[in-house]
């Protein structure tokens, strides 16, 4: 068997559709986000603007966070040593987790080593737990979601994305006592939407369904203290379980669910993603600590995110650029071809130093490839105006359709 052929060409058909994946190589220069150095070409690093950083508040860089890990550092050292049960149950994952179960206004949170592992191990678990489960999870769930209902083993109903009369349809199919559970996000990052949070919980409560709702592009980021859109309309305690990660807004590493009691402690005990690694560094969550607390008491950063994100998508609409609607902080420019979107990707990283990641499938369906903007509270109108006129000119000279 000639093994590498096939590898070969595994990576051949990504090259021929145009979504073989180039990782920029940068780093980012501390407390001057969005600047950052780029080590593409042989010149020496270049500086480049970032724009699709999911560090949205740029709280990767606040002086509480870095002066919070470097007193971990030197106080307990790198690594926290071993699973939460064998000897890596540090007293900063503690007092993390009393923090986030407070954010929610829940009973428990349960820290894992990414937003990734914590609902694919959640997801998993829970439903595995509950005999007979039906999943009902909306079609644009993150990839985690689906490998967490995927993993569960249980029968899963898809519904059309944000649709309750679809998902009202599917739940209503199904005998009143089969256990059921809602899965959806509330901010879908790629879409720049949000879902009908207090409406799904409705249909929640009509049918007899558990919830779970994935908040990673909205903790920290709504909601007067960042527990987000669930905790800005209300909602948060009619969810039997929020998710979030505290690598975007929070700025640093992990992911969390909060929820009852019981429910953390089922997860906590039964859940192979959460026992068998080891727990995140003491370093990272006492930044975490550090961003969550600040995220709390601050609304500055949220502010001044929303304000730099309005007033970019009104620059690009001004332009003619085919923005996407966004509810959210997130800026999308829709393309519909990879090849297109890696060459204007390419184009503005090499001739103008602004780095926006070309997103493809399976990130978002074939035919709908794009640029996706996350402006923060660090982006200047400056900034906005040589990107808006950066993209005029690309698309004049690929000849690319602007709005009149
Ligand atoms: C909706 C959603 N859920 C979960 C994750 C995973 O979070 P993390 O990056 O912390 O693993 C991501 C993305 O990265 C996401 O977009």
């Amino acid at each position: 068997m000639d093994y590498n052929r096939i590898f070969t060409q595994a990576i051949d058909r990504l090259h021929g559709e145009g979504r073989y994946r180039v990782f920029i190589d940068i780093l980012r220069n501390k407390g001057m986000f969005p600047n950052a150095r780029c080590f593409a070409g042989h010149n020496g690093p270049k500086p480049i603007t970032v724009w699709c950083s999911n560090d949205y508040l740029s709280m990767g860089q606040h002086p509480k966070v870095i002066a919070a890990m470097e007193e971990a550092l030197h106080d307990v050292g790198a690594g926290a040593g071993g699973t939460r049960n064998i000897g890596g149950n540090t007293h900063y994952h503690v007092d993390l987790e009393a923090e986030l179960a407070d954010l929610h206004g829940k009973e428990a949170a349960l820290l894992f080593t990414s937003g990734y592992v914590s609902n694919e191990a959640t997801l998993s678990t829970l439903a595995k737990i509950l005999p007979g489960c039906v999943i009902f999870s909306d079609e644009l769930n993150h990839a985690s979601m689906i490998a967490g209902i995927r993993n569960s083993g249980c029968e899963k109903r898809v519904f059309r994305h944000n649709d309750l009369a679809h998902l009202e349809e599917l739940l209503a199919a199904e005998a009143p006592d089969t256990p059921k559970l809602i899965a959806f996000e509330s901010v879908y990052s790629m879409d720049a939407d949000i879902s009908p949070i207090a409406a799904i919980c409705d249909l929640a409560d009509k049918y007899g369904a558990l919830t779970y709702l994935d908040e990673v592009h909205a903790v920290g980021m709504y909601g007067p203290r960042g527990g987000g859109i669930s905790e800005r309309e209300g909602v948060a305690h009619r969810l039997t379980v929020i998710e979030g990660t505290l690598g975007k807004a929070f700025g640093v590493m992990g992911g969390y669910i909060a929820a009852d009691q019981v429910i953390v402690d089922v997860i906590r005990s039964y859940a192979p993603g959460f026992i068998f690694t080891t727990s995140l560094s003491p370093v990272l969550v006492a930044g975490v600590l550090a961003s969550v607390r600040h995220l709390k008491e601050s609304s500055e950063e949220r502010e001044g995110q929303q304000a730099a994100a309005t007033m970019l998508k009104a620059m690009f609409a001004g332009a003619g650029l085919p923005v996407m609607n966004s509810t959210t902080h997130i800026v999308p420019l829709m393309v519909g071809d990879p090849v297109e979107a890696k060459r204007i990707s390419d184009i503005l990283l090499a001739e103008y130093g602004v780095y926006v990641q070309p997103i493809n499938y399976p990130t978002v369906p074939r035919g709908t490839e794009r640029l996706r903007f996350t402006p923060g509270p660090t982006h200047t109108p400056e900034m906005m105006r040589e990107l808006t006129d950066a993209l005029v000119e690309i698309w004049g000279r690929l000849e690319l359709r602007l709005a009149a």
